[in-house]
């Protein structure tokens, strides 16, 4: 079926891009000389995990349990849960674990380090790193570290695995001297955590670092063994922003209709709100043109921005939009379509049970194949 003929809102997947973003991160992280677990957490799609990753047999990173479940189901199982784990979801991994995956938890908190270590499961963990974002994680130089290192060195079925850190705080550098400032603290934070956990007489084989920007711009990844990107394959209107994807990179747009046009004011609506696009506003962190409101307007069939049309603002079911020229009206009757390229597209695609996969790179298409996600906790 032609795009075209989607019923909207709905998501475009074009496959070339995100195999060229693939190919692209695959050569990064090859010149960087360590392995590439991607995190799934964005697509959440055992498709793209499959071309992501070497077939069914490479390892991938996960944000929930229920993103483990799938890609177990969906025959991938060396699969790293890169959030902190809490006693109550123990049964569920270990069920995981008796059904083939080969799963590694993640914790920062020596109570729950306990209850691993007392669960009886046969568990990997790995001890989450704080480099500087100030989100989960314990200072690579705290008791803490090494306290957790000992209780779960010391279980009789837990396997002390390494450590994982994620410099976050990337997103709030305005430039790429900035990430590379950043990917060095990270390393070096990852680096600090694992040698003080060895010579505490540890074993720490797995350090794990990595969010986009920090793998796109790091300069150096001694002692690292392995990176965790994941918004890389998709792209989206931030990561142009942040110079780690360029406009024609961005695999994934919004398929929306054009409701109505209010041409007095210069604006018109299309079927893509709140819900359909996300009211993530991470582009407001940017100046001008970098800014798109809560997404950039761009051709059905070029992928092309139309002249500077955003969506300025959202309802529950209706986009705004509206530029700084007067609306191309004519060329854009009730009932056309357009494609918006999202703020951030971890949140937007989080709506969507499904992708319309095009072979468009860039282009209009027939929808090839419609990939599942998997959605939920
Ligand atoms: C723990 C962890 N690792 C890796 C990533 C991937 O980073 P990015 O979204 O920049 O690709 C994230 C993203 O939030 C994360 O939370």
């Amino acid at each position: 079926m032609d795009i075209n003929h989607l019923s909207t809102p709905t998501l475009i997947l074009d496959k070339a891009r995100l195999q060229r973003n693939i190919d692209a991160m695959a050569e990064r992280v090859k010149a960087l000389g360590v392995d590439l677990r991607p995190h799934l957490k964005t697509t959440k799609s055992a498709d793209v995990a499959r071309l992501a990753v070497d077939g069914n047999f490479g390892g991938i990173t996960v944000a929930t349990m229920r993103e483990a479940e799938y890609f177990l189901e969906n025959g991938i199982t060396d699969i790293t849960y890169a959030v902190c784990i809490v006693p109550s979801k123990l049964d569920q991994a270990l069920s995981l674990v008796d059904r083939g995956a080969d799963l590694k938890l993640l914790t920062d908190n020596a109570d729950v380090a306990g209850a691993i270590a007392g669960h009886g499961g046969l568990f990997k963990v790995l001890i989450e790193i704080d480099c500087g974002e100030h989100r989960t994680g314990v200072l690579p130089d705290s008791p803490e570290l090494l306290e957790i290192a000992g209780i779960l060195a010391a279980g009789e079925k837990t396997e002390l695995a390494g450590v994982l850190t994620h410099a976050g705080h990337t997103y709030a550098c305005r430039s790429k001297d900035e990430i590379i400032v950043v990917a060095e603290d990270e390393r070096a934070a990852a680096v600090l955590a694992a040698d003080r956990i060895r010579e505490a007489g540890h074993p720490c084989p797995t350090v794990s670092t990595g969010s986009t920007p920090s793998v796109m711009f790091a300069r150096n990844t001694d002692g690292v063994t392995e990176v965790r990107p994941g918004v890389y394959m998709l792209g989206d209107m931030f990561q142009v922003g942040i110079g780690t994807r360029s406009i024609d990179e961005v695999a994934l747009t919004v398929l929306t209709s054009v409701i109505a046009h209010r041409r007095d004011d210069n604006q018109l609506y299309i079927d893509a709100g709140g819900l359909a696009l996300s009211k993530d506003r991470a582009t407001a962190a940017f100046k001008g043109d970098d800014d798109v409101g809560y997404g950039l307007v761009c051709d059905l069939k070029t992928t092309k921005p139309i002249a500077g049309l955003r969506v300025a603002s959202v309802h529950q079911e209706h986009g705004l939009v509206t530029g700084d020229r007067p609306l191309p009206f004519d060329d854009l009757p009730v009932g056309s379509k357009v494609r918006i390229m999202p703020n951030h597209v971890c949140m937007t695609a989080a709506a969507y049970d499904s992708y319309n996969v095009i072979d468009g790179d860039g282009g209009f298409g027939e929808v090839t194949a419609v990939w599942g996600r998997c959605n939920g906790w």
